[in-house]
């Protein structure tokens, strides 16, 4: 199964992706978590991404696409993947559709995570990580077991830098100008399902499942 989680920031792509991928055994495939490892990592390509990943702009598609391809090029996703926060752009989309359409694996759904853009603010600011790039929790909406560290690994978590209030609406007027445009793309296509990404995240998880395995 080969599926697209479409969504604005902070509306709950990661965490859904996560589940996901536990009761479906595939893997999550995250740009945002390649894009913050090769940061970690101070790589040319993190070096390069992270300005524009601090100031809540989209990363160029040149280094995106490619850092993507290669990942879903490994084994572990010959069996399918969930990819969160990839394409965010038409070119993106494009690149994908054509890699795929080559090796005769195409999308199977895309699901689309509908939420009110006031919301998000909240979710976001609350969101701490942690620095190991073991997980994530907020402090309200899913607090870690214990106060302030990493369920993993006892780090003390922190907030991502691109989680200030500046930095998300950088974000959200990115996601608007560039990556709302998908909606459209994949709804022509056929394989848009929408779900309420207001709900709390057990129903979210249903309307997922249902969407992804033909239940609606
Ligand atoms: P990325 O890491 O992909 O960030 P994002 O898309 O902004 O998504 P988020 O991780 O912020 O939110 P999410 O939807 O995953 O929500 P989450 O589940 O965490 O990208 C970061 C940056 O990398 C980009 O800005 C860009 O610079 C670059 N980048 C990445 N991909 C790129 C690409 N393809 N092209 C170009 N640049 C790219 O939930 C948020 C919080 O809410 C959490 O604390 C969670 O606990 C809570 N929550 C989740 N669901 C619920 C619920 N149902 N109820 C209550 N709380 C909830």
């Amino acid at each position: 199964m080969r599926v697209i989680f479409l969504g604005p920031p902070g509306s709950g792509k990661g965490t859904q992706a996560k589940r996901l991928q536990q009761t479906q055994s595939i893997p999550q495939v995250s740009t945002g978590d390649l894009l913050r490892k090769a940061v970690r990592e101070g790589t040319a390509l993190g070096r390069e991404a992270k300005g524009y990943m601090d100031a809540g702009g989209l990363v160029p598609d040149r280094l995106v696409i490619d850092l993507l391809l290669e990942r879903i090029g490994e084994s572990d996703c010959s069996h399918g993947f969930i990819l969160d926060g990839f394409p965010r752009t038409v070119a993106q989309a494009e690149a994908l559709e054509e890699a795929l359409q080559a090796r005769s694996k195409p999308i199977d759904a895309v699901v689309n995570f509908e939420i009110d853009p006031a919301k998000l603010v909240e979710r976001l600011v609350g969101r701490r990580v942690c620095p190991q790039g073991h997980g994530e929790w907020h402090v309200q909406f899913n607090p870690p077991r214990s106060e302030g560290h990493c369920d993993v690994c006892g780090a003390a978590l922190i907030q991502r830098e691109d989680d200030h209030e500046d930095r998300i609406r950088a974000r959200m007027e990115a996601y608007r100008k560039d990556t709302e445009p998908l909606i459209g793309y994949y709804r022509q296509r056929g394989l848009l399902h929408d779900v309420d990404a207001l709900a709390a995240m057990e129903a979210v998880a249903g309307q997922i499942e249902a969407a992804v395995t033909g239940g609606h």
